[in-house]
């Protein structure tokens, strides 16, 4: 049973209690992290408490802790769980209050931070590809929030469950965002290209990674939108996030993207990304 942390108390998960009346329980009112950890070192942990204060910023909550406090407790969680890799997830809510949608006049944040065990995608799945369906991007305008309100999300993302698929990946007004768990890149002719951040995707920390190893490996890339049309001429579609890391698409709506295999500038950037992981595994 691993320890958790919930608000100043370590303690085993089946222990941690929140009230009904929290209101991420009642109002889906609190905004999360996912946080890897390679070797018990955790992976740009300054960026995702940086994503972090952006979300609590969105939901108009005040950071209950400084960078160094959250440092301290992701640090401690991270060392003492039983998986050197794990995704510590992190949660803040606006805390217990009788329901009301009206922000209570006295706030006391419900903190929880819980180690799960992070595992690659399996070196089969890396080879082989992945399918994902596409579907319309119906979700709110605050994207870029990572909210705990995810049923949007989980609805999409069960689409492509359904289909037997990896992912959902969606598009509003004719244009990609990204998927319902991920961010997308596609490459065409040779050019990586992924859609700016803005409020309707989620800024990911790998999306992140990507571009900044792009750069150093001088792979020719673009951030502008991305049409569907373009989104399904693309001779590769890769997904980014923190469990799925770099990932080929390779079927989409059962159509085979490019000759139906991951392509060459994905196997590069593979191979870069894993080798930025190992680095930072050992300390770099
Ligand atoms: N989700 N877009 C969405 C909608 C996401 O939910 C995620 C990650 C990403 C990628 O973000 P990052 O590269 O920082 O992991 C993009 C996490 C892992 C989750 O909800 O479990």
């Amino acid at each position: 049973m691993p320890t958790v942390y919930l608000n100043g108390d370590f303690l085993p998960l089946d222990e941690a209690r929140v009230s009904v009346l929290d209101r991420g329980f009642l109002f889906g009112d609190g905004v999360y992290e996912v946080i890897p950890v390679y070797s018990r070192r955790p992976f740009r942990l300054h960026e995702h408490l940086q994503r972090l204060q952006h979300s609590l910023d969105g939901i108009r909550l005040a950071n209950p802790h400084s960078e160094a406090e959250w440092v301290t407790l992701v640090q401690r969680l991270a060392a003492e769980a039983e998986w050197p890799d794990q995704g510590i997830y992190l949660q803040v809510t606006r805390g217990p209050a009788p329901r009301d949608h009206a922000f209570p006049a006295e706030v006391r944040p419900t903190v929880f931070l819980m180690p799960m065990p992070l595992k690659p995608p399996a070196p089969a799945l890396v080879a082989s590809g992945v399918c994902a369906i596409t579907a319309t991007d119906d979700r709110w305008l605050h994207c870029d929030v990572k909210a705990i309100s995810l049923l949007a999300n989980v609805l999409l993302r069960q689409l492509s469950v359904d289909a037997g698929c990896a992912e959902t990946i969606l598009i509003r007004d004719g244009r990609l965002t990204e998927g319902s768990t991920s961010n997308v890149f596609i490459v065409s002719g040779g050019v990586i290209l992924t859609p700016p951040k803005s409020q309707l995707m989620l800024p990911g920390v790998t999306y992140d990674v990507v571009l900044e190893l792009a750069r150093k490996h001088d792979l020719p890339h673009a951030v502008r939108e991305i049409s569907e049309a373009e989104l399904r001429a693309a001779d590769e579609i890769w997904l980014t996030s923190t469990p799925k890391e770099v990932l080929a698409v390779t079927t989409l709506d059962g159509r085979p993207v490019g000759d139906g295999r991951p392509g060459p500038v994905f196997r590069r950037m593979h191979a870069a990304y894993q080798a930025y992981k190992t680095a930072v595994m050992h300390g770099a």
